[in-house]
């Protein structure tokens, strides 16, 4: 048995496996660790081994009692070589082994809180691969001579013909001729899921980053998530899911999302309440999970993720599925956790997002949300009148995104201009106040730059304070009744010698008011939030771009966020 461990980008890890000779070897398992205990170094990198050498472990997930584990094992006499959690789990499966890999497992999973999957070898069995999960995602998938495990179907595409979901508490054992899946002491068949031909590996093509490339795909995936749901001819909506909905006679929308998806959850709940007349709140996921919940039959929650994989999610899901509520999904990836455990909900059908930060998941989301409000208004009290000057709109987003996407070279202008500053301010109101949010999240994570968001009326109640000339301002100011309002707030900053940039429409007739503007063509107040979300994204990118960060994999995230 042979461990390679890197720290840093996997690339390093490569050239390390690189040089080394793997003829004779026939399994093996590599885990790229988002630090939760323990620094990020070497020793702490999985794979971890047990005290004698003989078993190793990959873990993705949390043990929450690992202290104690840890703190029993080593009045046991049991030596430590990591800082991690991790370690406990094959530390422990040593001390309790009883010569059989699956009672072990099962041993060992009732002194374990937390959530994983986790992965083990035996050196004395090196064909095969066995392990076991709880709230932490995993996928078998199936090649031609070779069998893989993995926490997402997604990294196998190019090396699977097929995969199965494990559920949790399932038990696994393979090897490159068969494969057990022992739930509840049962032996288990898990249903087979085939690879779609578009979902082939996904290539970067002529861009140099994968947000930049979604960036721009953002017209595509938005005439995707159209398809078949709207008639744009007939201005017809079409949904199955949303009529058996309609029967529901639901009075209140709680949506529970995290980071980006929690954005969107904030412009969805303007549209739920302005066009289906729903009173809705959203809240973030890790904050709903251990608040008191309110659970009636009338009361619909939306649980909204790209990845379908969000732990927190999850977890609030899952407790508010125990107790009886009518629960419903907004989720991008098919077959994800959240999209089997909800039952029902509406894919988003944004298609694989590489970047770390979400770019065309979020729009998606929105539109999603536009149609979903639309339909719910239309069984309501929606104006016909209304409703058609909305979808009407609503058929014009994928040409104006194009059209902001061929501004690239002023709005890269702009950010350079811009990528000097170390701390930067979003402001905006009503629909526009989560565009703020999720511009400010976009600029944190990729570039590094501090951002803070307010709703623009919350300026005076304290952030003014913070306004000099080195912290400038990104006001977003669309067509909308709050207009004025906000020209008085980009006043109100120049004032205390704070640059504005504005974000307006290309009909603007105050552009004066700001130091510089990014405009779009407005197609109508409720609906640029589109335009404006892709002019911050850009923005953004070119930030980072000229910070020379990370932009697809920045540091300290991970793409999907499975523990909690
Ligand atoms: C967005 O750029 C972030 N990477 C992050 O906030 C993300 O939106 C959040 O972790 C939620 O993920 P999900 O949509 O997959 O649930």
């Amino acid at each position: 048995m042979q461990t390679i461990k890197s720290v840093g980008k996997v690339g390093n890890l490569k050239v390390k496996v690189d040089s080394i000779e793997t003829a004779s070897y026939h399994a093996g398992i590599g885990h790229t660790r988002w630090a939760t205990h323990g620094s990020v170094n070497e020793t702490n990198c999985h794979p971890h081994i047990s005290e004698s050498g003989r078993f190793v472990v990959i873990h993705n997930g949390i043990i929450e009692n690992f202290a104690e584990i840890k703190k029993s094992l080593i009045e046991k006499g049991k030596t430590f070589q990591s800082e991690t959690d991790t370690e406990v789990t094959v530390q422990l499966f040593e001390d309790i082994f009883d010569g059989d890999h699956i009672s072990t497992l099962k041993k060992i999973t009732k002194k374990m809180h937390g959530a994983y999957g986790l992965v083990f070898i035996d050196k004395e069995h090196p064909d095969r691969l066995f392990g076991t999960k709880k709230g932490s995602p995993m996928v078998i998938g199936f090649g031609k001579d070779e069998k893989y495990i993995s926490s997402d179907y997604r990294a196998l595409i190019g090396l699977i013909d097929d995969y199965i979901i494990l559920e949790d508490g399932d038990i696994f054992m393979m090897t490159p001729e068969e494969y057990t899946i022992l739930s509840e002491d049962k032996e288990v068949q898990r249903d087979h899921h085939g690879i779609d031909e578009d979902e082939l590996p996904v290539e970067l093509g002529d861009f140099p980053h994968f947000m930049l490339k979604e960036i721009y795909e953002q017209k595509d995936v938005i005439r995707e998530m159209f398809r078949g749901r709207i008639d744009f001819e007939k201005n017809t909506l079409h949904s199955d899911t949303l009529e058996a909905l309609v029967q529901e006679n639901i009075e209140k929308i709680t949506i529970v999302a995290s980071g980006t998806s929690y954005h969107s959850g904030l412009v969805g709940k303007y549209y739920l309440e302005e066009f289906a007349d729903i009173p809705t709140d959203v809240i973030v996921s890790a904050e709903f999970k251990y608040k008191k919940k309110f659970i009636d039959s009338k009361t619909l929650f939306i649980f909204v993720s790209q990845s379908g994989e969000t732990a927190d999610v999850l977890d609030s899901l899952k407790i508010v599925k125990e107790q009886g509520g009518k629960v419903f999904g907004i989720v991008n990836v098919p077959g994800s956790a959240i999209a089997r455990t909800t039952g029902r909900g509406l894919y988003t059908r944004a298609g694989i997002e590489i970047g770390v930060a979400s770019t065309k998941a979020f729009t998606t989301q929105v539109a999603t949300f536009l149609f979903m409000a639309l339909y719910l208004g239309k069984h309501r009290n929606l104006d016909y009148r209304k409703y058609r000057e909305i979808l009407e709109n609503f058929r014009k987003i994928p040409e104006v995104l194009e059209k902001v996407c061929e501004q690239k070279d002023t709005i890269q202008g702009i950010a350079k201009k811009y990528s000097h500053f170390e701390d930067i301010f979003y402001l905006g109101r009503g629909l526009e106040l989560p565009i703020a949010l999720e511009g400010s999240l976009k600029l944190k994570e990729i570039s590094y730059i501090h951002s803070e968001a307010y709703a623009s009326g919350e300026l005076k109640h304290g952030p003014i304070a913070l306004i000099d000339e080195k912290f400038p301002t990104i006001l977003i100011n669309g067509d909308t009744s709050l207009y004025e309002k906000n020209i008085s707030t980009a006043e109100e900053i120049k004032a205390r010698k704070g640059t504005v940039l504005g974000i307006v429409s290309e009909n603007d007739t105050k552009k004066s008011s700001y130091d510089d503007v990014l405009t779009y063509p407005s197609v109508h107040s409720d609906l640029d939030v589109f335009t404006q979300t892709v002019i911050l994204q850009l923005f953004s990118y070119f930030v980072a771009l000229e910070l020379d960060r990370d932009i697809d994999k920045p540091r300290n995230l991970a793409k999907s966020v499975t523990v909690e």
